[in-house]
């Protein structure tokens, strides 16, 4: 750049020169005046390789300077490798390990190693039943999957669920669906509570098991579950899983030239995952269960109109808390009960409601249930069960739903309602006594 500059310059002002005297040979008056201006020119362009002179010597200085750091990189390099230090990996110790870090303590492996086979491999020694495990569940467990593990809105629900596996929406429960009870152990000990995980001891695991067991009436209350039995426990659902032999049995049959004759002209979207919302975008417990269905919706295209129906607006809080009892009756025993019995009732409100406006949750509204037929709640889709009490006429009176709380699945055999049921007598008689004043 410079010396090109350089070279450049001199011709270049000859020129204008040149050409400047012959102008003013010509117009006299107007010479001189060129004159200065082709001399103004000739300043500016000297000043501008001035410049450009300056900014190659500096360029050469920082060349220089790299240069330098080169070599000092490079001789610094030579260095180490002609006094033998090794620029390469690490050299093996002569134990054959790398030579980093130390043996792990045989604390730390076990603080690490808690996985448990379906034998009962690994588990830890100790004991609990479902009575004791009823109440470490109800502190650690309940807020999300219900007191009695039938899951809080769209918490995983852990009880019930039987014989639903073949329906078209399966109720998957640790009851009804998992095949080794040592999965259930292993699950609640690694990473439950959620978000508290690690916490629980292996007593307290134990005895939880036994009351997930218990919900799901595998085990009466007195079972003790040990780490000598919980192997050889053997589950409802131990046979409903079969090894994946795909590869042997059906490989080929994928691999076949896929027939492309006599195919549907036209494809529509029937439902989205939409319709069964799951969680709410907001997360925790204010889900709600989407009303809208796949009838009746638009048709629509790849190229038509998206279509997502809004959720149901959760219902009031207020119009499932049913009418104060003090309010309709006299101060007698009857709404003492009632009222012990409205807080009973907090156990099924996750499933029922009651009072006005009352409307069907998983669980049908249960107004005037006393006098009521079994399984006549309009549009609430009742179990075979129900259904076939509802033919026969059955009537709900106090001793019937006496039995029923006790224990749902015993006196109606196949029962959807997944409860299993109100251990204390007193608490079935305050109960009956609420759900008297409950009506619309
Ligand atoms: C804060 C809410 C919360 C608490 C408290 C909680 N869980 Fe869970 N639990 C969850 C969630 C969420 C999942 C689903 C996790 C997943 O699928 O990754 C779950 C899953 C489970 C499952 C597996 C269910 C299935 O079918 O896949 C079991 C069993 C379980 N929890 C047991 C327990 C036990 C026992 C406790 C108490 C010691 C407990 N949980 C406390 C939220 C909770
Ligand atoms: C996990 C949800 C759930 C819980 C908790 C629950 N129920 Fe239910 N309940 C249901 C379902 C579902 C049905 C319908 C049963 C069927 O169709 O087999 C039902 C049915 C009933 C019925 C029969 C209603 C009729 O129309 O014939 C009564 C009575 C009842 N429940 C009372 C209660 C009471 C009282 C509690 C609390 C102590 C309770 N339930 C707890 C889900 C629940």
């Amino acid at each position: 750049m410079s010396k090109s500059l350089n070279f450049l310059l001199p011709g270049l002002g000859g020129a204008g020169l040149a050409c400047g005297l012959a102008v003013a040979s010509m117009y006299h008056n107007s010479g001189e005046a060129r004159i200065a201006l082709l001399e103004e020119r000739l300043a500016q362009v000297e000043g501008h390789e001035t410049s450009a002179r300056k900014l190659a010597k500096e360029e050469a200085a920082r060349a220089t300077s790299l240069e330098a750091k080169v070599q000092e990189v490079q001789a610094a390099a030579a260095e180490r490798i002609a006094t033998g230090v090794n620029l390469t990996a690490p050299a093996p110790v002569p134990d054959g390990t790398l030579g980093i870090g130390r043996v792990a303590q045989a604390e730390e492996i076990a603080a690490w190693d808690v996985d448990v086979l379906p034998d009962g491999r690994g588990l830890p020694q100790g004991t609990g039943n479902a009575f004791d495990g009823e109440e470490i569940f109800a502190d650690r467990c309940a807020s999300c999957h219900g007191d009695f593990a039938e899951g809080v809105d769209n918490w995983p629900v852990l009880a019930g669920g039987f014989d639903t596996l073949g329906d078209k929406d399966p109720v998957k429960t640790v009851g009804s669906y998992w095949p080794h009870l040592s999965t259930v152990y292993d699950y609640v000990y690694r990473s439950m509570p959620f978000g508290e995980a690690g916490t629980l001891t292996p007593d307290e695991t134990y005895a939880i098991v036994a009351y997930i067991l218990y919900s799901n009436d595998l085990i009466d209350d007195e079972f003790e579950l040990t780490h000598e039995n919980l192997g050889a426990f053997e589950m409802h659902n131990k046979d409903g899983f079969i090894v994946d032999d795909r590869i042997a049995r059906e490989h080929s049959a994928w691999r076949a030239a896929p027939c492309m004759e006599n195919c549907k002209e036209e494809t529509r979207v029937t439902m989205r995952s939409v319709f069964l919302v799951g969680t709410p975008p907001e997360g925790g417990t204010e889900s709600v269960m989407n009303t809208a269905t796949a009838e009746g919706l638009p048709s629509f295209t790849a190229e038509g109109p998206s279509f997502i129906p809004a959720a149901a607006p959760k219902a009031e809080e207020d119009a499932q808390a049913a009418p104060a009892p003090e309010e309709d009756q006299a101060a007698d025993e009857g709404t003492q009960l009632a009222a012990a019995g409205e807080k009973v009732f907090r156990k099924c409100k996750a499933c029922h409601e009651v009072g006005a406006g009352a409307k069907n949750k998983s669980g049908p509204q249960l107004n005037g249930l006393l006098g009521r037929t079994m399984g006549a709640v309009d549009g609430f889709a009742y179990s075979k069960a129900f259904q076939a009490a509802f033919e026969e006429g059955r009537i709900w009176d106090e001793d019937a739903l006496a039995a029923f709380l006790a224990k749902p699945k015993g006196f109606m055999k196949g029962t959807k309602m997944l409860f299993s049921g109100l251990r204390k007598e007193a608490d079935v008689t305050a109960i009956t006594e609420y759900l008297k004043t409950a009506t619309e």
